[in-house]
């Protein structure tokens, strides 16, 4: 218990690494969450500071959800957690991290909306059906334009797909529960979004540009 408990702070830990903050305060020295949408993940870094920065902004976002998930493999390797468990803790390490993203403690306790971590968990989850979303996500931002709707449909079909077995296989039960607080933790951080895309007011991929690179 004493090294889940830790492994459970070092996810959070890593969940608040505030990499979007951090990247415009280190490089144009200002606060992305005072531009463009305001939130601090990385379609916004794209969208203020441009495609190098949003890119390494989302490939670390990534990567956090992906080591937070990963975590269990260690705590399984050192034998803290048995073959059985390391899903569960994968999705608890993961669903840390993600809250860390959220409620950054490096950050003001303002961060993003967790859609990349996310990502990053599902691929250190279920990499098959990680791909299979980003597929989606891809889809319906190049056809709409919008990253939020994209992040929206990928997260509904998540839980769906899981449920339909497009695999082949029976996902665990615990998956499937999982994938479906997965869309409704990304509905709930886009609730504005939400609202702006039934406006007709949603930002568009890139539309507005702090510094031309
Ligand atoms: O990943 C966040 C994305 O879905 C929406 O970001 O900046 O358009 O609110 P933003």
């Amino acid at each position: 218990i004493f090294f889940i408990g830790i492994t459970c702070i070092v996810a959070y830990l890593i969940g608040s690494i505030p990499t979007a903050v951090w990247y415009g305060q280190a490089f144009f020295n200002i606060d992305i969450r005072q531009h463009g949408s305001g939130n601090a993940g990385a379609t916004n870094v794209f969208r203020v500071l441009g495609k190098r920065a949003g890119t390494v902004v989302m490939l670390v976002d990534v990567l956090k959800g992906y080591t937070a998930a990963i975590l269990a493999t260690l705590l399984w390797y050192a034998g803290v957690i048995t073959e059985t468990e390391i899903l569960t803790f994968k999705i608890i390490f993961g669903l840390i991290a993600v809250i860390g993203h959220l409620y950054p403690i490096f950050a003001e306790f303002r961060g993003g909306k967790g859609v990349a971590s996310l990502l990053g968990m599902v691929l250190g989850i279920h990499p098959e059906m990680a791909l299979v979303c980003i597929g989606i996500f891809l889809l319906v931002v190049i056809a709409s334009q919008y990253v939020s709707l994209g992040s929206i449909l990928a997260a509904l079909a998540f839980p769906v797909l899981l449920l339909l077995r497009i695999f082949g296989q029976k996902e665990s039960p615990i998956l499937i529960v999982f994938g479906f607080v997965v869309f409704l933790l990304v509905v709930l951080t886009h609730q504005k979004n939400i609202g702006r895309l039934l406006r007709g007011q949603e930002n568009r991929t890139v539309l507005i540009r702090l510094r031309k690179k």
